[in-house]
């Protein structure tokens, strides 16, 4: 069934009709069909376009139809070229001649893109919420770790002691500001595209203001060939998406080290890992590897909308219905790995003890031994120095800069006294750094009250 055969004289080819339907994957918009349709036919009836007794007969037919999808007594089959031929096709068959008054002043063109915005404006909110819940989680984590030390890294190699609080509150930064994003292009994409007909508005005497109203738009857009042709919005999210998977590949990339027998940083519940087919010793990190994995193809939708739309000429072209597929796999995949993220770090434990041990096998407090001696009025470049000469006997001996004896501290300057072991103790280099910012428990607290407050209001 189609909505414009009338000035055709040829059947179309059947695999036309397959190349051009939309139905099998734009019936996600039923919803959102139903609900534009009910607020163009309230103003068609409220400006006088239809009657209020067609405008009644329509919204109740469309709320029926409503209705019947969502007990499965109607199934949307594709029969139909997309889901509003489908729609307008029930509704007249519902209530007959009323029915095919809906569309008057309406094109596909401003319908789809109603559609297409209104269904992802609900999904920013959605990812939006998957969101603040992951960061409930690391919230937790970061309470609950103001103490648990464990070594910073910079080139993968072991820098200064940090704590897990500290690590894990700067992806508590990166999510927040993810969800800033989506907040931003909310209040960018808010505006109604209903009423720009197919490219050049109509000659009915359509309120624009009160559809965008009805819709809870901020209000109407301002150019209808703009109206029917923008996709900024979708490429925005999807670029604001293939932040959050570059953050969440980041993060499964530190899991899957800290996992790794080498390290044994942490341990996975056995809930969110999955075994080997044949090494019946094998708990795999699978969870973080797929949302690494995953990473790729919301990338690869963001390549694919920005490729599609470069070349189009005002206004509408069919390139376009090209952004719903990948948007809404984006959007389904992000929201998957979100969850499963949240699940894998809200069951997951601290190797505490290991972490411990790592920062003092990794000389992370070396620094915090200079600036011991630079204390002391040693300048710090030939402090420098003299740690390099602690650090090489201890490699040399296969201890830490703890388990020196200080008559061997002393050979190499005898600046050092028995009060070095506490001055590069971690627990002293990790409280010695208070700036704001820092791992410093104290300054930590100050920051993770912050963000509470932060979650409990927006
Ligand atoms: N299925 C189309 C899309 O997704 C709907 C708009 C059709 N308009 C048209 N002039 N062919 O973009």
């Amino acid at each position: 069934m189609k909505l414009w055969g009338g000035r055709f004289t040829k059947e179309t080819n059947e695999l036309v009709n397959n190349f051009n339907a939309s139905i099998s994957f734009d019936q996600k918009f039923y919803k959102q069909d139903v609900r534009g349709s009910i607020a163009h036919a309230t103003m068609l009836a409220k400006a006088g376009i239809i009657s209020e007794e067609e405008g009644k007969q329509i919204i109740d037919g469309l709320n029926s139809i409503l209705e019947d999808i969502e007990s499965g007594k109607l199934v949307i089959n594709d029969e139909y070229e997309d889901i509003h031929t489908f729609m307008e096709a029930n509704l007249i068959e519902r209530i007959g001649d009323a029915g095919k008054k809906l569309h008057t002043g309406r094109s596909r063109n401003d319908q789809v893109a109603l559609d297409m915005r209104l269904y992802t404006r609900d999904e920013v909110l959605a990812v939006d919420d998957e969101l603040k819940e992951l960061l409930r989680v690391i919230l937790r984590i970061m309470k609950e770790n103001v103490d648990t030390f464990m070594p910073g890294f910079t080139h993968l190699q072991k820098a200064q002691p940090v704590t897990v609080a500290h690590h894990f509150g700067a992806y508590f930064e990166m999510f927040k500001r993810d969800r800033s994003r989506l907040i931003d292009i909310y209040e960018r994409m808010n505006y109604c595209p209903l009423g720009a007909g197919a490219l050049a508005g109509t000659t009915y005497p359509l309120d624009r203001e009160l559809t965008a109203s009805l819709l809870d738009f901020y209000g109407p857009t301002l150019n209808s060939m703009d109206s029917v042709s923008d996709r900024d919005y979708v490429i925005e999210f999807l670029s604001a998406l293939s932040t959050i998977m570059m953050h969440l590949s980041r993060f499964s990339e530190e899991i899957i080290i800290w996992n790794s027998n080498e390290y044994k940083f942490i341990e996975l519940d056995d809930a969110f890992s999955t075994g080997s087919s044949i090494m019946p010793q094998k708990k795999n990190p699978d969870i973080a590897e797929l949302v690494r994995g995953k990473t790729g193809r919301v990338y690869g939708a963001l390549m694919s909308i920005l490729t599609t739309m470069k070349g189009i000429p005002l206004a509408y072209n069919k390139d376009m219905q090209e952004d719903k597929e990948l948007t809404f796999d984006a959007i389904d995949t992000v929201k998957g790995c979100i969850s499963l993220f949240k699940g894998m770090l809200d069951t997951l434990v601290f190797n505490k003890a290991r972490m411990e041990e790592s920062c003092k096998h990794g000389f992370t407090n070396a620094t915090d031994a200079a600036d011991y001696l630079v204390k002391k009025g040693v300048p710090f470049r030939e402090a420098h120095g003299i740690v390099g000469q602690l650090v090489l006997f201890c490699i040399d001996k296969g201890i830490a800069l703890d388990d020196m004896s200080l008559e061997d501290y002393k050979k190499i300057s005898p600046v050092f006294e028995n009060d070095i072991y506490d001055a590069i103790s971690i627990k002293t280099c990790v409280n010695k750094r208070l700036t704001l910012g820092a791992p410093g428990p104290d300054v930590m607290k100050q920051v993770i009250e912050f963000n509470e407050n932060y979650l409990n209001t927006i």
